[in-house]
This record gives structure tokens, C-alpha cells and sequence, in this order.
């Protein structure tokens, strides 16, 4: 942190496709992140599956270091029109600093160009800073799972079925650009 409490710039920060380069950390981050976060091998389990499995995993880097990763499943039996993202997670000392807007953008960008035309996640009801993140991207609640986390919490159910539609591309430009849409 810098003197006035704003998080300093270490490097430049980039978004890259997540490989197992980048597990180690991610472990950690998640440790931070969740009460039982993913493993080493549900890592690499979705990392095998980039590409024709459907995932999509992207990964923010200052230098070398991770500082934050995003996952996108477009779901079979659906001709590809819904896609669930699995996971977003950024470095407590990098919050507030739109890594996750960046992640998310990218995200939004490969399920444009797969023909995705809604896309749901399932999100901690405690978790407010993220269902704001989401309805920023135009995720609205649709339910709630109970129970569905451990320790018994529920998840909120968010979807936005606006993906597909011409203007979604001028909502991740405005929200990459950083300007509120
Ligand atoms: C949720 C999480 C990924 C957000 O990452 P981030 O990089 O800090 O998010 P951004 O900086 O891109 O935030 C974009 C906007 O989302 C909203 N937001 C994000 N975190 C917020 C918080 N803690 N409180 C309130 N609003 C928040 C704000 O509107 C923010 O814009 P602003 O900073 O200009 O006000 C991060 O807090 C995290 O890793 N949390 C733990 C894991 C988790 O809960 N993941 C979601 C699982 S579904």
C-alpha cells in the first residue's frame, strides 16, 4: 500500500490465458478468498478443459505475479447460448482497483464471440461487493439456492440475458474504460 492507503502500481498489469504457471498462487488466493477454497487439482481439472471443454480461464498479472483470475463454462446442451462463470477472485491487497472489471470484460468478450446469449452465476448472499460488480455487468438476482455453500449459505442466482445483444458491446467498452455505465 502506498502512504495515502491507495494501493500501489506494482507493474504493469496484463490479462493473459491462465495456465498451471499460475496454480500455486491461485491456491492461495483462494484460501484467502473462501472458507474452503479450490484445490491444486479442481485447478488443474479446469484448466484441462480450456478450449473444447468449454471453459475459459483468465488470469490478471503484475510482472509474473498473480493477482487475480476469472472462469467462464459455456454449457454443453445448450447449443452454447448459456454460459456460467465459475469463479472470480482477486488479491486482497488489488481490490478496488477493476481487476475483476478487467477479467470479467475479457470473459464477456469470448462469450460474445462464442454466441453466448445468457450468462448465470451462482454467488455468496453475504458476498455485496461482488453481486454489485455483477449487476454492473447487467446480472440481476433470479433466486436463491439454499444451503448451497458450506456452512450451510446461500447463493444468490444471477443471470443477464443481455450478452448477445448488440449494445452488450458498448457496456464492456464502457466498463473497461472505467467510465460507470
Ligand atoms: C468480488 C471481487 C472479485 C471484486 O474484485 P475487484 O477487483 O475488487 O472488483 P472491481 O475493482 O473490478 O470492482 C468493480 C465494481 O464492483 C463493485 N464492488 C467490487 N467490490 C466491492 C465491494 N467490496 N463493496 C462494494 N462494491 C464493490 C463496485 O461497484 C466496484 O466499482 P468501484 O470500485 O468503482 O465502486 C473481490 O472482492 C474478491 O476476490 N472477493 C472474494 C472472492 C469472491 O467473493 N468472488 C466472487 C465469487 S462469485
Amino acid at each position: 500500500m502506498s502512504l495515502l492507503g491507495i494501493p500501489a502500481v506494482r507493474g504493469r498489469l496484463r490479462t493473459v490465458g491462465m495456465g498451471r504457471r499460475h496454480i500455486a498462487r491461485a491456491v492461495e488466493l483462494e484460501r484467502e478468498a473462501y472458507p474452503t477454497g479450490w484445490s491444486r487439482s479442481v485447478f488443474r481439472s479446469e484448466l484441462d478443459q480450456v478450449g473444447a471443454g468449454g471453459r475459459t480461464y483468465l488470469a490478471a498479472v503484475e510482472g509474473r505475479r498473480l493477482i487475480g483470475y476469472a472462469g467462464l463454462w459455456v454449457v454443453p446442451g445448450t447449443d452454447g447460448s448459456e454460459a456460467h462463470i465459475t469463479n472470480v477472485v482477486v488479491d486482497p491487497e488489488r481490490r478496488r482497483c477493476r481487476v475483476a472489471t478487467r477479467l470479467l470484460v475479457g470473459l464477456g468478450r469470448e462469450a460474445r464471440r462464442r454466441g453466448v446469449s445468457a450468462w448465470t452465476l451462482e454467488v455468496r448472499a453475504s458476498a455485496i461487493g461482488a453481486q454489485a460488480l455483477y449487476r454492473g455487468f447487467g446480472f440481476s438476482p433470479a433466486g436463491i439456492r439454499r444451503g448451497y455453500y458450506e456452512q450451510g449459505e446461500d447463493a444468490v442466482v444471477m443471470w443477464c440475458h443481455d450478452i448477445g445483444e448488440p449494445g452488450y458491446d458498448a457496456l464492456l467498452d464502457r466498463l473497461e474504460g472505467g467510465v460507470s455505465a
